[in-house]
């Protein structure tokens, strides 16, 4: 009998169920969300549920305007924030995000051995190039994609040589000859680049229990080759199923290119989830948390990615391919400038429906508005077509919505045979090789 291939699941810690509207619920707890206990919480529940890990985004700036009415990306650095975590919980992963674009990779490999350390094998690394904040770091303008990418390419490089650097094996701890280490199994890396200089080694041993997994966020042709050439998994933004095989199958192909094997990379998109009792409540939560969305930054959004400018279109009219100018050069996110302009050119969407879609509002992730019993048989649906090899939850409109995605959704899907019932490994790296 064949064995269903079970599915790899991570909880964002971004408090997306705080999102628009829904942090002004009696229940939001938004006062908690810059302390520890909030998210130790929700890591506590996501390993009961005996999820891979619990995840962080991150950006290195500020839009204070996003503030005036949300919770906005005001956050913990993510790496401090998982260290406490870790102290909390034994099994599930712990991935933090890190830019390659703004940190020196001496720092990223220390902190993220550190939380390696910490955990007990538990650390991961997201990889993400960045989308802003330049200004933060005595850069006038962001650096393009290709740039980005390929000082990324050097930076990544140059951590996993420094990981490598200090060997677990040159620990000999002898007490009766009193020899500590083999300094000679310690080496520089003397790495000497177009972007880095960096001698090594690095200050911290490799506790040699398993390597660190890495993520990699960013989809567009270079963000999926340098994913294929190193990642363990990719965080993507895949609005619709037919997008989420085609990235999945691309990946592989490109895997086995680079000399890897299809299954070495999973494909772990995003998923948004509006989840209630029943559909009509879930879609009134998806209502209220939008109702007072702000209509001028979705359309300045909209413009900044396709260079459309729809300020004096009626909500009613269509928007299709001919609208569309010329692709712009430089935008945020290849990505999700791509995703939105296949949208349109798919559906030709009105402005007002337009306005709602992921791909405006949501990060462009796959979005689930229903009950659990909904979640569920579509994200076996996804599964039993190839689409996917797991994903983020990044649960929105309530905690109650984020509450029953980890109490009865996840443990559904274990019923079903698509999830693990319990661990049987303690590192990341062991959980998403099950
Ligand atoms: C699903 C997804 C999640 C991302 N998350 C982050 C993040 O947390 N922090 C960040 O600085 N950049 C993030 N990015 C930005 C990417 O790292 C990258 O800079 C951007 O997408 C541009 O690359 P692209 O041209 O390949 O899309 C994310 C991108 C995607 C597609």
């Amino acid at each position: 009998m064949s064995k269903t291939k079970k599915l790899h699941i991570g909880m964002s810690l971004a408090a997306t169920w705080l999102s628009g509207d829904a942090w002004r619920r009696q229940d939001s707890n938004v006062e908690g969300i810059y302390s520890t206990d909030y998210y130790v919480d929700i890591a506590r529940r996501s390993e009961t549920a005996k999820l891979d890990f619990v995840f962080r985004p991150d950006s290195l700036f500020l839009n204070p305007q996003a503030l005036d009415n949300t919770p906005g990306s005001a956050s913990l650095d993510p790496t401090v924030l998982l260290a406490s975590i870790a102290r909390e919980t034994s099994k599930i992963g712990l991935l933090s995000t890190i830019s390659t674009t703004f940190y020196p990779p001496y720092v990223v490999a220390r902190q993220v051995q550190s939380l390696n350390w910490i955990s007990n094998g538990r650390a991961g690394w997201n990889i993400v190039t960045a989308l802003d904040g330049n200004e933060n770091f005595g850069l006038p303008i962001m650096p393009s994609s290709q740039e980005r990418y390929d000082r990324a390419a050097e930076f990544t490089e140059v951590v996993c040589q420094l990981w490598d650097s200090f060997p677990n094996e040159a620990l000999k701890l002898n007490r009766d000859i009193g020899t500590y280490s083999d300094p000679s199994l310690v080496q520089p890396i003397n790495h000497n680049g177009t972007n880095f200089s960096v001698k090594g080694p690095l200050n911290i041993p490799n506790p040699g229990h398993s390597r660190i997994p890495l993520f990699q966020a960013g989809a567009s042709s270079v963000g999926r080759n340098f994913a294929a050439s190193i990642a363990d998994a990719i965080f993507a933004s895949t609005p619709d199923r037919d997008a989420a095989i085609e990235l999945r199958q691309d990946l592989q192909k490109r895997a086995e290119e680079h000399g890897r094997k299809p299954k070495d990379i999973r494909l772990l998109p995003g998923l948004s989830l509006y989840l209630a009792e029943s559909r009509a409540e879930a879609r009134e939560l998806f209502q209220e948390t939008h109702a007072r969305m702000d209509r001028a930054r979705k359309l300045a959004s909209i413009g900044e990615m396709t260079g459309l400018d729809l300020n004096d279109w009626p909500n009613g009219r269509q928007i299709t391919e001919r609208d569309l100018p010329e692709a712009p050069q430089q935008v945020r996110s290849r990505t999700h400038s791509e995703l939105l302009r296949r949208l349109i050119v798919r559906d030709e969407p009105t402005l007002d429906s337009l306005l709602m879609r992921p791909e405006v509002i949501g990060s462009a992730h796959w979005q689930i508005i229903g009950t659990v019993n909904d979640a569920v048989e579509e994200i076996s649906e996804w599964a039993a077509a190839g689409a996917i090899d797991g994903f983020v939850a990044v649960p929105g409109g309530s905690v109650g919505s984020m509450h029953l995605v980890l109490s009865e959704m996840v443990p559904e899907l274990a019923e079903v045979g698509l999830f693990r019932k319990d661990y049987s490994t303690t590192t990341l790296l062991g959980h998403l090789s099950e």
